[in-house]
């Protein structure tokens, strides 16, 4: 594996400082958020309200939404070994750490990651803050989005989650991505971060026990689905400087998208909505999809309603 991630490093970039790209400019105009009437309740209506015809009603209908709460119970981690990242080093100065006023994101970085015979390029990675996967419900105090891209645009993202921690040597890659931090405490603001390694991170993300991997989609509008997920369910134990994250968070404020249902499972709004106009959401039992990553109060109070209905 050592020596795979080696020869994929060198197919990145011989020089780390001479290749970087520029970032995708396919971004989204529309404005969306994480309160009241522009958050996640009602992204799927934000096009129309601006006369778009920008189509974001899979966040409100879609079955494969993220994030989603992991159960270790039942939805099994990879065998290590099972994706390969490489992410390039870059020198101080060459990254760019932007505040896009709905996330903090770095662009300007080259790498690659390979999954079942797919190759994903590596596009920016940004931060979610409290963490948008949780894991048996937990949550965590940050969430990192690597993103790539395959060349038939179908996206791999792999999600890092980090733990506070009291150590006397935080991570080096979180202090240096957040350097000039306080250069960008205004929304479409940049800078420059400092020098970035991403090989312990890379390598833990090659060889951890608890990688959890599903078929998601976008945490932000317009939700698309169809992404791969690649979640790191193993803490990074020590990892984020408790000063740094006051600082992080003060700056992101709040910008985690609720917890979706299940994949497969109806989507949440729909549910709501149903249950907002019947009174209750029942045709049939068969009508019941849960899978195993669903909240179980929820499931047990279903099938009482179905039972009571039903008998
Ligand atoms: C959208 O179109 C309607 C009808 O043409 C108009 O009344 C409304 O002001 C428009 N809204 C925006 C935000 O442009
Ligand atoms: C970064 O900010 C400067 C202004 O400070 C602006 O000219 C430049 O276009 C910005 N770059 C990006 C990639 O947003
Ligand atoms: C890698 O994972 C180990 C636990 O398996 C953890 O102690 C360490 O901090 C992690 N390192 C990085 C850079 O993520
Ligand atoms: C992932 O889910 C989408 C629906 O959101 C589906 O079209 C696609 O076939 C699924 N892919 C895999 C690999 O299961
Ligand atoms: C809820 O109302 C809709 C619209 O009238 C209807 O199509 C649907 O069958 C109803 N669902 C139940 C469970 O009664």
């Amino acid at each position: 594996m050592v020596a795979l991630l080696v020869a994929l490093a060198l197919v990145i970039c011989a020089a780390a400082a001479t290749c970087l790209h520029p970032r995708d400019t396919t971004a989204v105009s529309l404005h969306f958020g994480y309160s009241r009437e522009e958050g996640p309740l009602t992204w799927a209506g934000i096009p129309s309200a601006h006369n778009s015809s920008a189509d974001w009603s899979v966040c409100r209908l879609g079955r494969h939404q993220s994030p989603i709460v992991i159960y270790t119970d039942t939805l099994k981690p990879l065998p290590p070994g099972s994706v390969a990242v490489a992410i390039s080093n870059v020198d101080a100065g060459k990254a760019l750490l932007e505040n896009l006023g709905t996330t903090l994101e770095v662009a300007g970085l080259m790498g690659v990651l390979k999954y079942g015979g797919m190759g994903y390029d590596f596009q920016q990675l940004h931060f979610h803050t409290p963490s948008e996967h949780r894991i048996d419900d937990e949550y965590f105090p940050l969430e990192m989005h690597l993103v790539f891209k395959a060349p038939d645009a179908s996206l791999a993202v792999t999600g890092v989650l980090f733990q506070l921690g009291t150590s006397t040597t935080p991570n080096p890659l979180l202090t240096n991505i957040f350097l000039n931090l306080a250069l960008v405490s205004n929304p479409h603001t940049n800078t420059t971060t400092g020098a970035l390694d991403f090989s312990a991170l890379t390598h833990n993300l090659t060889t951890t026990p608890s990688l959890f991997s599903y078929n998601g989609s976008l945490t932000t509008p317009p939700c698309t689905e169809g992404v791969a997920w690649f979640v790191l369910g193993e803490p990074q134990t020590g990892y984020l400087d408790v000063e740094l994250y006051n600082a992080v968070k003060g700056v992101m404020k709040f910008n985690a998208r609720y917890s979706q249902n299940g994949p497969g499972g109806v989507n949440l709004l729909e549910l709501a909505r149903e249950i907002g106009n019947n009174g209750t959401v029942l045709t049939s039992p068969t009508d019941i999809r849960f899978t195993s990553v669903q909240n179980w109060n929820f499931v047990k109070f279903y099938r009482r309603l179905v039972s009571i209905v039903y008998s």
